[in-house]
């Protein structure tokens, strides 16, 4: 990846600084340190990395990327930016051309009727998965956080499970590919494989029992179905935006519950507060560095963006504001005073997560299912946890041991 770009012009040289979340020492070694270090840096700054780049450090100005897409375009989303991108139906659109796609998604293919059995689900596949672990330990990322969240979406896709390790080799390059290379191939794998898999699925949809296929065919956007290219962009975009994603989020989870027993007991102690506090480990432990791009050249606190810049929202940077959140680092179930608390782990405005209930979903069955059936739960000692940087911030591996 080239970190030796010319500065343009219109950016000042104190305003430029390196920061590299796909593929950087420093960051590896402590990302969450690291992250919460930017707090001491402009508001805004230029990285010259990953193509160059604008960063936004602070947690409300990250809320304004999301929601002011007058001037930040989600129509360029991946930094390194790309030539020619895939056009994720809905996430590559502005309003208003993103707001019909964007009903289909929230009122159809997440409609509580698409979703219905996903709560069952969730808990089958999770024992299932827990009952082929060997007795007392696991490799947590490879042996549950992969599997789970894939298995879940290719039944609510009608999809055969055997597509897994497909899928999950090329959505390993499109969102921890280290140059433009490795995401362009990522994106080049998942394009042939929906192109081949829709097609045989609408040879003969009838016989696709996915309720979230289903849902999409039968969609209607200004009277007429859905055409294929649209189809195949949506079936892109849940792929991309649904399984990496909430793979991430487990492995940081899980490894924070395995080295704090006191919230882990908190937890097995009241169950029903697991929904408030899943909140605040979402907030603690955000993943997702969103791109955007200027939409046009114009002046923003003091910052003089032109037209096209990169521009990255990074949620784990949101979270760990101390100017939102005060002691950002710490866990702190009661944060709200019992209530959620609310973050930008799932963006927010027009592209807010259409998928956050079923995340959450899988994450709080996870808990439920899990943690009651690992007493004493604990990293492997003597192993070392790897950070796999990436557009998701994951864990490589997370060797679990309990008492069996
Ligand atoms: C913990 C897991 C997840 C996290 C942290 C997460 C995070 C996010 C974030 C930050 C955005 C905003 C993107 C932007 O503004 O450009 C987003 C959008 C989106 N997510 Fe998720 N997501 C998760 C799970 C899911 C799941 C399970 C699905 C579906 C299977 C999904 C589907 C989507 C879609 C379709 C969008 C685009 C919505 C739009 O453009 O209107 N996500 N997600």
């Amino acid at each position: 990846m080239d970190n030796n770009i010319l500065i343009p012009d219109h950016v000042p040289s104190e305003l430029v600084l390196r920061f590299n979340f796909r593929d950087d020492d420093e960051f590896r070694r402590d990302p969450w340190g690291y992250i919460a270090s930017l707090a001491e840096k402009p508001d805004i700054f230029f990285s010259p990395d990953l193509g160059g780049y604008w960063v936004v450090t602070r947690s409300d100005l990250i809320d304004e990327v999301f929601r002011r897409h007058e001037l930040f375009t989600a129509t360029s989303l991946s930094i390194p930016k790309m030539v020619n991108p895939l056009k994720l139906i809905p996430n590559s659109f502005d309003p208003p051309d993103h707001s019909g796609y964007r009903q289909i998604l929230a009122n159809n293919l997440f409609s509580p009727r698409a979703l219905a059995t996903l709560e069952d689900d969730s808990r089958d596949f999770s024992r299932a998965l827990f009952g082929a672990f060997q007795p007392g330990r696991c490799e947590f990322v490879h042996d549950f956080a992969y599997k789970l969240p894939i298995d879940i979406f290719l039944a609510l896709m009608g999809a055969h499970p055997s597509h897994r390790d497909e899928c999950l080799s090329w959505i390993y390059g499109i969102f921890r590919g280290r140059s433009l290379q490795e995401m362009r191939d990522g994106f080049t794998a998942a394009y042939d494989f929906v192109t081949r898999w829709l097609t045989e699925q609408l040879a003969d949809p009838e016989r696709n029992q996915g309720s979230m296929f289903r849902a999409m065919v039968a969609s209607r956007l200004n009277g007429r179905a859905l055409t294929f290219e649209e189809m195949h962009s949506i079936t892109i975009m849940l792929f991309t935006g649904g399984l990496d994603t909430v793979t991430s989020q487990m492995t940081h989870i899980m490894r924070f519950l395995a080295e704090s027993p006191e919230h882990r007991h908190y937890l097995l102690d009241h169950p029903e507060k697991i929904p408030v506090a899943l909140e605040e480990m979402l907030r603690r432990f955000g993943i997702s560095f969103i791109g955007r791009a200027a939409a046009k050249d114009f002046e923003y606190h003091g910052v003089t963006f032109k037209e096209g810049d990169p521009v990255c929202a990074g949620t784990p940077i949101a979270g760990l504001d101390p100017r939102a959140f005060p002691d950002p680092l710490t866990v702190d179930f009661n944060r709200a005073q019992g209530h959620r608390v609310k973050h930008l782990g799932f963006g927010s405005g027009p592209h807010l997560c259409v998928g956050a209930y079923l995340a959450r979903t899988q994450i709080r069955v996870m808990l439920e299912e899990l943690l009651p059936r690992m007493p004493n739960l604990r990293v492997t000692p003597g192993r070392t946890i790897e950070n796999a940087p990436g557009a998701t911030m994951m864990l490589k591996a997370l060797p679990l041991e309990w008492d069996a």
